[in-house]
C-alpha cells in the first residue's frame, strides 16, 4: 500500500480506502438500506486493515448509524492504526433539528457518532453537503470548537460546489478557525465533473481530494458487459447497465488495456484516478473481500502515459 499526505496536512492516508455505506442489514427511514450482514461488514473491514488500507469512510446517516456501530466494532484494539472519517448533515429524525449543519445538530451528532463509533476522537470529520439553511460561519465556529476540544482532528466537506468551498477556505482565514483539509467528490472515468472547477482549486489551496464512486458503483470493473450478474448492485439498480451502455466504447478500452497490461479494468480505473492531481485517496466500495483485494492491486505501479491518453480520449469529459 501507499500513503500519501492528506492535501496538505500531515494526516497520511492509503491511496485505497474504504466506504462503509453499504454496511448494514437494517432499513432506515432515511438513507438506502444496508447490503453487508454486520458480520461479513466486520470482515471486509478487518481484511481491509490487513491489506495496509488505513483510511475508513462513513457517515452519520449511513444504515441509520448501524454502519458507524459496525466500524467501531471492527477496529475495537486497533483504533490508533486506522484514519476514521465520518460525516453529518444528512437527516437523522423527524425533527426540524435533526438534519443539517446547524451548531445544534453538530453537536449533537458528533456526540452520537462518537458513542457509536465506540471511541472518543474521529479524525476526520466532513460536511456531508451544504446546509444552505445555516450561515456557513456557524457550522465553521461549530467544527473549530470541535476540533479545540480534541473531540475531532481534522475537518473537511464534501459535495461543496467551487465557489462555497472558496468562500469556506476565506471565512475560515479571517476568523483564525482551522480550515478543510479535503474535500469528498464523485471522481472516476465516468464522472469527470470535477476537473472543471473542484481539482483546480484543490490544486491552487493544496486540498486532498477524497473521492467517492471511483468504480462508478462497479461498473468500471466491466462486470455489466453481459447484463447485470445476480447480486451486483445494477441487479438493483438498473441506471448503472443504461449508464455502461452509454460508455460502451470507454468500457471496451479499458478492458483492452487492462488484457495489455496484465491487470484487471478495476484496478486500471483506480489507477488512472488515483494518479490525478490533488487525488489523496480513493474510497472504493466493496461487497465481498475479493472485490477488496483486487482493488489494492490498483496501488503500486503507474500507468503508462499511452494509456493514460487512450482513457482521456474515449471517456472525454
Ligand atoms: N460523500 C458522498 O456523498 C458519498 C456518496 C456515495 C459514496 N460515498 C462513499 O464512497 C464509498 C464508495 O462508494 P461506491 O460504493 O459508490 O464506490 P464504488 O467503488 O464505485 O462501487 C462499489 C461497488 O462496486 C462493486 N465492486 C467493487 N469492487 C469491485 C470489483 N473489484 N469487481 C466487481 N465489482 C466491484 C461492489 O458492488 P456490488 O458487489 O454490489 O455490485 C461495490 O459495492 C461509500 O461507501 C461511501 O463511503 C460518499
Amino acid at each position: 500500500m501507499e500513503y500519501v499526505r492528506l492535501g496538505n496536512s500531515g494526516l497520511k492516508v492509503s491511496r485505497i480506502s474504504l466506504g462503509c455505506w453499504i454496511f448494514g442489514s437494517s432499513s432506515p427511514a432515511y438513507g438506502k438500506p444496508g447490503k453487508v450482514s454486520p458480520d461479513e461488514s466486520v470482515r471486509i473491514i478487518e481484511r481491509a486493515i490487513d491489506l495496509g488500507i488505513n483510511f475508513i469512510d462513513t457517515a452519520n446517516r449511513y444504515t441509520g448509524g448501524e454502519a458507524e456501530e459496525i466500524l467501531g466494532k471492527a477496529i475495537k484494539g486497533r483504533r490508533a492504526d486506522v484514519v476514521v472519517a465520518t460525516k453529518v448533515r444528512g437527516r437523522m429524525g423527524l425533527g426540524p433539528n435533526d438534519e443539517g449543519l446547524s451548531r445544534a445538530h453538530i453537536m449533537r451528532e458528533v456526540e452520537n457518532s462518537l458513542r457509536r463509533l465506540n471511541t472518543d476522537y474521529i479524525d476526520l470529520y466532513q460536511a456531508h453537503s451544504v446546509d444552505w439553511d445555516t450561515p456557513l460561519e456557524e457550522t465553521l465556529r461549530a467544527f473549530d470548537d470541535l476540533v479545540s476540544q480534541g473531540k475531532v482532528r481534522y475537518i473537511g466537506c464534501s459535495n461543496f460546489p467551487a465557489w462555497v468551498l472558496t468562500k469556506s477556505l476565506w471565512m475560515s482565514d479571517i476568523n483564525h478557525f482551522v480550515k478543510f483539509i479535503s474535500i469528498q467528490s464523485v471522481y472516476s472515468l465516468i464522472n469527470r465533473e470535477v476537473e472543471k472547477e473542484i481539482q483546480p482549486l484543490c490544486v491552487d489551496q493544496g486540498m486532498g481530494m477524497i473521492l467517492y464512486s471511483p468504480l462508478g458503483g462497479g461498473l468500471l470493473s466491466g462486470k455489466y458487459e453481459n447484463g447485470a450478474p445476480e447480486g451486483s448492485r445494477g441487479a438493483v439498480e438498473p441506471h448503472l447497465l443504461k449508464i455502461a451502455n452509454h460508455f460502451d466504447d470507454g468500457l471496451r478500452v479499458l478492458k483492452e488495456i487492462s488484457l495489455e497490461i496484465g491487470k484487471t479494468p478495476a484496478q486500471v480505473a483506480l489507477n488512472w484516478v488515483i494518479h490525478r492531481l490533488a487525488v489523496s485517496s480513493a474510497i472504493v466500495g466493496a461487497s465481498r473481500t475479493d472485490q477488496l483485494e483486487e482493488n489494492v492491486g490498483a496501488v503500486g505501479w503507474k500507468l503508462p502515459q499511452e494509456g493514460i491518453q487512450r482513457l482521456d480520449e474515449v471517456f472525454a469529459r
